[in-house]
């Protein structure tokens, strides 16, 4: 077997997955940058510094290596972001995505495993939402991942490559042993936020929008643990090394939860009682993601194990708590 390139396994998610792929035996090589991603997160793993999207850095580390598959996680992913700077989005994701795929096309190398998210369905025409759904994206960073799952589609028919899209909702909690959590800078996630504020870091979390046509009035959304998305990687590449042809699976828990559900939740793991006010609406988000998973479960035989959102809060407050200013110190 050969090595699997881990592309932004400095970052949240990658990290998770390169750690949890290395202590099940798979020899790992993690590609970032480190613009996003933290040195600290790569620990004692191999690191390959650089940029997916140049191609003479691919080009050195497919040549010297050889190379089983790609895990690509490195991305830009803020929704808010891609509003105000799509240029960036379609630069990094799409172009920097199109040169690692010409990359292993050179190579030869077949399996890809990839990041794609629920945004890649905008505003659902049915929920829950299945792969059968819709694609109407309604934020550029959306549009970019539906775009790069285009490309190796595409290429896939013209070239031996099988990607598998795993089209995550939203990545929520941390590594429960405590060495690995979630640190973006700046923070934009809810959960993060919330956690910041009863640990007295910032004054309020705002919630954007009371006016959803949901129960509460709040976005509602399907939270997904870190380590049960890093074990659904583990799943793809086993399909991929049984055969299994390009395909895509949505990832969530299959249940939904209200910004102020999350709000309340984290009150009760962390005894605090976080003040949260009303904000208008941020520019960009869906009102309701709930993921069907069945089949990632039927066809990749992958189960979430963290099933409710305390459990998963209470992995990223044992983090927060022991790193309250994440990786910096
Ligand atoms: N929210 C607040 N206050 C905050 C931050 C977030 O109310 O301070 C709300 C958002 O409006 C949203 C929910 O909390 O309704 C979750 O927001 P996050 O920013 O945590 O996550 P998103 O749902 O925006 O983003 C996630 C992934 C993206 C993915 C997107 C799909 O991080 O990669 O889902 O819409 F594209």
């Amino acid at each position: 077997m050969g090595k699997i390139v881990v592309t932004g396994g400095a970052g949240y998610i990658g990290s998770h997955f390169a750690d949890l792929a290395a202590r099940k035996g798979n020899e790992v090589v993690i590609v970032d940058d480190l613009r996003l991603g933290h040195i600290q997160a790569v620990g004692d793993l191999p690191l390959a510094k650089g940029d997916v999207g140049d191609p003479e850095f691919l080009d050195g580390l497919f040549g010297a290596n050889k190379i089983d598959a790609v895990i690509h996680f490195a991305a830009y992913s803020q929704v808010a972001e891609s509003m105000q700077n799509p240029a960036k989005y379609y630069q990094n994701n799409v172009c920097g995505g199109l040169e690692l795929l010409k990359a292993m096309d050179r190579h030869g190398v077949e399996k890809l495993v990839f990041s794609s998210t629920c945004a890649v369905y905008g505003e659902p025409d049915a929920l829950p939402i299945t792969e059968n759904n819709a694609m109407n994206p309604i934020n550029p960073y959306g549009a970019s991942k539906l775009c790069f799952e285009r490309m190796a589609m595409d290429l896939s028919r013209s070239s031996n490559l099988r990607p598998v899209f795993l089209r995550y909702f939203n990545a929520a909690g941390a590594d429960p042993e405590g060495k690995l959590g979630e640190d973006h800078n700046p923070e934009t996630h809810l959960i993060p936020l919330v956690l910041r504020t009863a640990l007295g870091l910032r004054e309020a979390v705002m919630i954007f929008g009371d006016d959803y046509p949901t129960e509460d009035g709040s976005c509602v959304r399907d939270y997904i643990h870190v380590t049960d998305l890093a074990h659904a990687h583990l799943k793809a590449l086993e399909y991929l090394d049984a055969g299994g042809a390009p395909d895509a699976f949505n990832m969530g828990g299959g249940q939904g939860c209200s910004v102020l559900q999350v709000v309340e939740a984290a009150r009760r793991v962390t005894g605090v009682a976080i003040n949260a006010r009303k904000a208008p609406r941020r520019s960009g988000d869906p009102s309701t993601l709930i993921s069907s998973s069945k089949k990632a479960m039927d066809i990749l035989g992958w189960r979430p194990e963290f099933d409710n959102i305390e459990r998963i809060i209470e992995t990223a407050w044992n983090w927060m708590k022991a790193n309250p200013e994440g990786y910096r110190a």
